[in-house]
């Protein structure tokens, strides 16, 4: 769902997020499932303090082992496991909002997040929910995309992080970066590439999420008139 649609004179959804300047950091909430590098790069991001707006308030993993909750934990991070398998997705999503709610988290970052949102998730979140996909979407949506770019046989591909609606990544694109595809590659090799530059677009994604000075017009996400 794109809560604009695609109609261009939709209103404007002011995004302004409360780490403007002169205002408290925002609260970022971190929801993964495994590896974690991305939450990695974030965290990174904010001690060498290219994202002075913003700080960790919470790790959340719906996996008792991935590897990216052992991090958080040797971070000093505040961490929490929410286990996800065997339950109702609907009844496994309430808790995890009351426990962003609980930690007064203003922005939602998925970072292999290995899960589909509820309805009820996302709405609780308006424009607030972050997700980093592999591939220039809207090209291979869905899992393994760098395999599924690599198949094809595109020659340029990618990352994307945009925000989260209610349908398979899709919903206003924050920020993308693009990489050729070597005539050396091969699935694998292209992930890792592709994974570096992930890691450079969510720091971006976030500070311009922060930063105020951008709008949701339609599913377009763009640079407010000032
Ligand atoms: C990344 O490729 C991300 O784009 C996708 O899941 C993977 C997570 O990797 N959504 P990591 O756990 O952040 O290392």
């Amino acid at each position: 769902m794109s809560p604009e649609g695609e109609d261009p004179e939709a209103p404007t959804m002011d995004i302004k997020v409360k780490g403007a300047e002169g205002r408290p950091p925002v609260r970022l909430g971190l929801l993964l499932s495994g590896r974690g590098s991305n939450f990695l790069a974030i965290a990174e991001s904010i001690r060498a303090g290219r994202l002075p707006s913003a700080e960790i308030a919470v790790v959340i993993s719906n996996v008792a082992d991935a590897p990216g909750l052992a991090k958080a934990r040797e971070m000093g991070l505040h961490t929490k496991v929410l286990v996800s398998r065997g339950r109702k997705r609907e009844e496994h999503d309430a808790d995890v909002v009351a426990c962003l709610r609980a930690n007064r988290v203003d922005l939602v970052c998925l970072a292999g997040y290995m899960r589909l949102l509820s309805s009820q998730f996302v709405a609780a979140f308006p424009h607030r929910i972050l997700n980093i996909h592999p591939s220039l979407l809207p090209a291979f949506p869905g899992l393994d995309a760098q395999e599924q770019a690599f198949n094809y046989g595109v020659k340029i591909t990618g990352c994307t992080v945009h925000f989260v609606d209610e349908e398979l990544d899709h919903g206003a694109i924050v920020v993308q970066r693009a990489i050729p595809v070597l005539d050396t590659d091969d699935a694998h090799s292209l992930a890792a590439r592709i994974l570096k530059e992930e890691h450079l677009a969510y720091t971006e994604a976030i500070a311009r999420v922060v930063s105020g000075e951008y709008e949701i017009r339609g599913r377009l996400y763009v640079k407010a008139a000032s």
